[in-house]
């Protein structure tokens, strides 16, 4: 019983010191924002986010990237934190040492009052200088809701790459030009073919190898280096709890499996660890 597995997990997190949560775009699903191989909604399957989320992608045109993520972030700001972020927030609070690690590019852990969240994939939120990397302001005025202004720039011409279909969004916006060097600003977040955020990937495997616990929350556990930290996590002994609806290659790694969605199965480990 589902129930049993709950109470089985809130006890093995009772006698935690040490807590690391890992998420990925599970936990934030019930926000509404797209998984990114969800057959119905997957973010892979409306958009070549291949042939977009690559820094080749963005030297060809910039302007296409750079509309496709501010698109994104848009999407973000009507969006709010479900349950199983504020379960995530309220565990810190119910533990000695709670490490949050997410592969997802949204701050909604953070709006969800999560501290300090380590961004294996980098944030929607974090832009930067492509060419000299200075940290960038996103002025709200470069954020305008799809439905509003036309295209700022002209749509790619017709039959042009297969993104095309992403202009088809109605979006294309010239990324702002950095303050520092006047190169173009880029997404801060990793692109496929890129390292990732070496501060934030060490403090990870650190906190996996250093916990008692991991709770896996919300991810396929496909993607590496990021999928390694629960391995990590069971390499160095600690008990492993896995939070998603369908099975995954994490699932024999985890002492208890909670076949349920975030925002119903973390609220519940959360009242559990309470009672
Ligand atoms: P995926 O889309 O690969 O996996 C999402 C997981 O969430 C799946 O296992 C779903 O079963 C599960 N899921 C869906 N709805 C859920 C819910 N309501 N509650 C809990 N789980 C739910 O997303 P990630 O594993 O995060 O990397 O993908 C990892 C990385 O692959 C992403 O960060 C991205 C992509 O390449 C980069 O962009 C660098």
């Amino acid at each position: 019983m589902e129930v049993d597995r709950i109470r089985d997990a809130a006890t093995i997190l009772r006698q935690a010191k040490r807590v690391v949560v890992f998420t990925g775009a599970g936990i934030s699903a019930e926000s509404g924002v797209p998984t990114f191989r969800d057959a119905l909604t997957g973010l892979w399957e409306r958009f070549d986010a291949q042939a977009l989320a690559t820094p080749q992608a963005f030297a060809d045109d910039p302007a296409l990237v750079w509309g496709w993520y501010e698109w994104r972030r848009t999407q973000l700001l009507r969006v709010r934190p479900n349950p199983g972020h504020d379960a995530v927030a309220a565990l810190a609070g119910l533990v000695p040492t709670l490490t949050v690690i997410t592969q997802n590019v949204d701050d909604l852990h953070e709006r969800a009052g999560s501290v300090d969240p380590l961004h294996l994939h980098g944030s929607l939120f974090a832009p930067r200088c492509s060419v000299c990397a200075a940290p960038a302001i996103v002025e709200s005025s470069t954020v305008t809701s799809p439905e509003s202004s036309p295209s700022s720039s002209p749509a790619p011409s017709p039959g042009s790459s297969s993104t095309a279909g992403v202009a088809d969004e109605g979006r294309r916006i010239t990324p702002p030009s950095c303050e520092r060097c006047g190169g173009a600003v880029r997404p801060g977040v990793v692109w496929f073919g890129e390292a990732l955020p070496e501060d934030a990937l060490e403090t990870a495997v650190l906190a996996a190898s250093e916990c008692d616990v991991l709770l896996t929350v919300g991810t396929s556990g496909l993607v590496y280096p990021a999928a390694e930290i629960p391995r990590v996590a069971a390499r160095f002994g600690a008990a492993v709890i896995q939070v998603n609806p369908q099975a995954t290659p994490l699932d024999t790694l985890a002492v208890v499996n909670l076949h349920q969605s975030a925002a119903q199965a973390l609220p519940a480990l959360v009242e559990a660890l309470q009672s």
